[in-house]
């Protein structure tokens, strides 16, 4: 018994040490990995460090990062101030919030700052991107990438845009059951960049896998550096291999039938303005830009989308004014040869199997007969169901088949005021037709909504998909009285910097107005509002991203009505864009069309 007593005290003392020991030993390694970090500052200067925690030996504060999201930066910031020090995926960082401190960093790139993405993200992007290319190789890039995103370029690709949205909106409309707008947004955007952007040719199948692939790419970019089996670095590559593959027997296929003047997409663009410059460009470079131009436009405008119809769903005010400010341009005006989806007694059916006219608040899908009378679009498709089971049994078509995106019917002119309707350059893969109806929005009418613009404008200082901007100083150099070291990384914050901006009144309100002529707070301050960057470095897409979001915005307002499927608003994340933890779980339906005809519906999809 006595013997007993003893070993349990022994094991219990052991257990103490070893535990003590442990602690101690963790303490010092913090200690010493402070210390490491505290004597890499720039003895030359006498200015301080500025405030902060370096974490865990070579962890730094990753894991807190990772866990806590946007919280991670905000309570450090509430703790040290508006410049504050970590230690971040394999470096240290430090991070800077308020407008005044962001103008230095963003006007100081190339001679105080040089862009540097975590080591994870240039290696699996690769280094002949524009985002990690630096000093003059960075400008020319910049020059051709811009020649690809111009004004003329995006007049150009707006037909297919409002082409893709309207699909995509309407297939959500149609859907059986909740969708995560999140996903649907991820799909819209990723169709843009890839098929309208780079003019890939992608079944649905490839589109699929590339979408999944590019997924695991973009959730890899941020992570440790460590090259080994089952890393998130090893998994990133593994997608960036597979993409490159599939992205060079796509350019591949695309040089060898590319009429040598055409200027239709990026890649064109690309080719067309590096053999301007007097150079050609080779294949890594034209693959890595692909891959980057989707990764850059791929989650910022799917998270921004996301957050837009979920602030329009909060703000059923800003959905009416929307609606007013369309109106009021002629842009919902209901085709009066076209019947309101409520008067319209196939309407259950037209809007499964098709589109409908596309004028804004147009219902019935009309098409033009052979001698240009028009038929009704149920007419048509049974007319086509005939014709192509005559023709071809195998091929028949069914209504399924029209339901399932991209056989898709040819949309009707609008016949009221033809000079509204234009065949779409792009067609979506495997229409049935290649013409469509739709209303021609220009850049320049997109430009005269003001209301919209403000909207937009409002979801982006929200919610700005990006939280902020990667650097590494190239000098040492003084920020706010701290020293940023020479060689430190540098992160600025675009989120922070626009909740904590004094000019915004009740910064914390979804209020679009306050981007109005009138009180136009986001001209306070140049470096107040930032969800595109600025300087050298600002977005070179902030126009294109503009656009879809103005586009989705329209189309939703003037189609579909959206509802929560869940009992409450989801909470956000913040890494690796903004986005709600649970995607947003939506139910949409046709505006106009009552709901337990879309529950009717949805059942005889599900037992057909
Ligand atoms: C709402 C959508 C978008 C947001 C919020 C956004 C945000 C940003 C931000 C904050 C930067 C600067 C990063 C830095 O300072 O290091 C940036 C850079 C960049 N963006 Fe976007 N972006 C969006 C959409 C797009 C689109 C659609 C494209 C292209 C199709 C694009 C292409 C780029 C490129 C290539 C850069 C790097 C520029 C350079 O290093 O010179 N972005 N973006």
């Amino acid at each position: 018994m006595f013997l007993l007593e003893i070993s349990y005290t022994s094991f219990f003392e052991a257990a103490l040490t070893s535990a003590l020991s442990l602690v101690l030993l963790l303490a010092a390694s913090h200690q010493l990995w402070s210390l490491r970090w505290h004597s890499t500052r720039d003895r030359g200067s006498s200015l301080p460090l500025p405030k902060g925690s370096m974490g865990w030996p070579f962890f730094g504060e990753t894991l807190h990062w990772l866990v806590q999201g946007s919280s991670f930066h905000s309570s450090r910031r509430e703790k040290y101030g508006n410049i504050f020090k970590t230690h971040l995926l394999g470096k240290p960082v430090i991070r800077v919030t308020g407008a005044e401190n962001i103008r230095k960093i963003l006007l100081g790139e190339h001679h105080l700052v040089s862009t540097q993405w975590p080591q994870s993200t240039q290696i699996i992007l690769g280094s002949n991107t524009l985002s990690n290319s630096i000093g003059e190789l960075h400008r020319q890039k910049r020059k051709m990438m811009s020649k690809v995103l111009s004004s003329a370029a995006l007049e150009s690709y707006l037909p297919r845009i409002h082409e893709a949205v309207r699909w995509e909106v309407r297939s959500w409309c149609r859907g059986v059951g909740p969708v995560s707008m999140l996903s649907c947004a991820k799909a819209l955007t990723f169709r843009i960049a890839a098929r309208i952007l780079l003019g890939l040719s992608l079944t649905d199948t490839q589109f699929q896998e590339l979408t999944r692939t590019f997924e695991q790419l973009v959730e890899n970019l941020f992570c440790l550096p460590l090259d080994i089996p089952f890393s998130g670095l090893r998994k990133g590559m593994k997608a960036r291999d597979t993409l490159h593959q599939y992205m060079e027997e796509a350019i591949k296929e695309k040089l060898s039938k590319r009429d040598p003047d055409a200027c239709e997409d990026a890649l064109d663009y690309l080719i067309n303005s590096a053999k301007e410059g007097g150079k050609e460009i080779n294949m890594q470079e034209l693959k890595e830009s692909a891959i980057e131009l989707i990764f850059a436009a791929f989650l910022t405008t799917a998270s921004a989308s996301t957050s837009l119809v979920l602030l329009l769903l909060k703000h059923p005010s800003a959905i009416h004014k929307i609606r007013q400010e369309l109106a009021s341009h002629g842009l919902s005006e209901h085709c009066e040869q076209c019947l309101p989806a409520t008067e319209n007694p196939n309407n259950n059916i037209l809007q499964d199997n098709g589109h409908q006219c596309l004028t804004a608040g147009c219902q019935l899908p009309l098409v033009m007969g052979t001698e240009g009378q028009v038929k009704t679009l149920w007419e048509q498709t049974k007319q086509l169901l005939t014709d192509r089971t005559d023709q071809d049994p195998q091929n028949s078509l069914s209504s399924k088949n029209l339901v399932n995106g991209e056989n898709r019917i040819q949309e009707a002119p609008c016949s009221h005021d033809k000079s509204n309707c234009s065949p779409v350059p792009g067609k979506l893969q495997n229409s049935v037709f290649e013409g469509t109806c739709q209303q021609n929005i220009s850049l320049e009418k997109l430009k005269s909504l003001h209301y919209l613009d403000c909207v937009v404008k409002e979801v982006l200082r929200l919610l700005p998909p990006v939280s902020g901007g990667y650097r590494t100083a190239l000098q040492t150099f003084e920020l706010d009285g701290y020293q940023i070291p020479k060689g430190w990384s540098v992160m600025y914050s675009i989120r922070d910097t626009h909740e904590t901006a004094a000019v915004y009144q009740n910064a914390e309100m979804f209020d679009p107005e306050r981007f109005s002529t009138e009180r136009d707070e986001g001209k306070l301050g140049r470096f107040n509002y930032i969800p595109f960057g600025g300087g050298a470095r600002s977005c070179i897409g902030k126009e294109l991203a503009q656009i879809i979001l103005k586009i989705l915005a329209m189309e939703l307002v003037t189609t579909a009505k959206w509802e929560l499927a869940t009992p409450s608003f989801p909470k956000m994340q913040t890494v690796p864009v903004v986005h709600p933890v649970d995607g947003l779980q939506l139910s949409f339906s046709f505006l106009g069309s009552n709901d337990s005809d879309k529950a009717a519906r949805n059942r005889s999809l599900a037992n057909p």
